[in-house]
């Protein structure tokens, strides 16, 4: 996607109330020097190897419909981890192309691709706990809490929020793909 499309898609992505509520790391209002700095801390996170943003799109169209990342923690400028092996696992739909199964799909994919092809051992993902659509993506992927009554505080301010910290390890990952893989070929 060109850089132009890509800034127009994020802005309207993260401009949505709707999606951002539930991100803490979004800045709000997202305005389109928000969508500047999104990108370049993008470009960045991948010359550094810091962290993966895709955009989610549909297959046959192209059309863009989200974002889907990895981030290591320990990897950015201040790290509050050692574990290299750690990423952080986020997504975003657009709101008229929710309960469509794309971010399922996608978050589905990005593990597949941290725990086959990058040296990823565990993923995380904090997740508020009224935001039931993430909390089941996360649950059909497997991942469990890990840390209960985690308090967030929102980048766009207001006070701290509580949700919970899930975490999903490769072995774990690994044995619900045999499972899973076994009980396809059940007849
Ligand atoms: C969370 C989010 C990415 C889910 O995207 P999506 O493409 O609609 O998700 P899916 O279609 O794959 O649905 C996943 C599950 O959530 C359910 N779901 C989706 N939206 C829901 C809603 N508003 N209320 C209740 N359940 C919902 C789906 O029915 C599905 O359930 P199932 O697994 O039992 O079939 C999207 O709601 C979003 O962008 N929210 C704002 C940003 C956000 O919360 N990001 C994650 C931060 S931790």
């Amino acid at each position: 996607m060109m850089i132009e499309a890509m800034f127009r898609r994020v802005t309207q992505l993260y401009s949505d109330w709707e999606v951002a509520k539930w991100l803490s790391r979004v800045p709000w209002p997202f305005t389109s020097a928000s969508a500047e700095n999104f990108i370049a801390d993008a470009e960045v996170d991948m010359e550094h190897g810091s962290g993966c943003h895709l955009a989610i799109e549909r297959r046959v169209s192209a059309t863009f419909v989200g974002t889907v990342s990895l981030r290591l923690p320990a990897l950015e400028p201040d790290p509050w981890t050692s574990d290299r092996q750690l990423a952080i696992l986020g997504y975003a739909v657009q709101r008229d192309q929710q309960r469509n199964g794309f971010a399922s799909e996608a978050a589905a994919s990005v593990v597949q691709l941290a725990f086959d092809q990058m040296d990823i051992a565990r993923l995380r993902a904090t997740v508020l706990r009224d935001n039931v659509a993430s909390r089941r993506v996360l649950a059909r992927l497997g991942f469990t809490i890990e840390y209960a009554g985690v308090r967030e505080t929102p980048r766009y301010g207001g006070p701290p929020r509580v949700g919970d910290t899930f975490m999903l390890e490769r072995s774990e990952w690994r044995g619900a793909v045999v499972i899973r893989a076994a009980k396809s070929h059940t007849p």
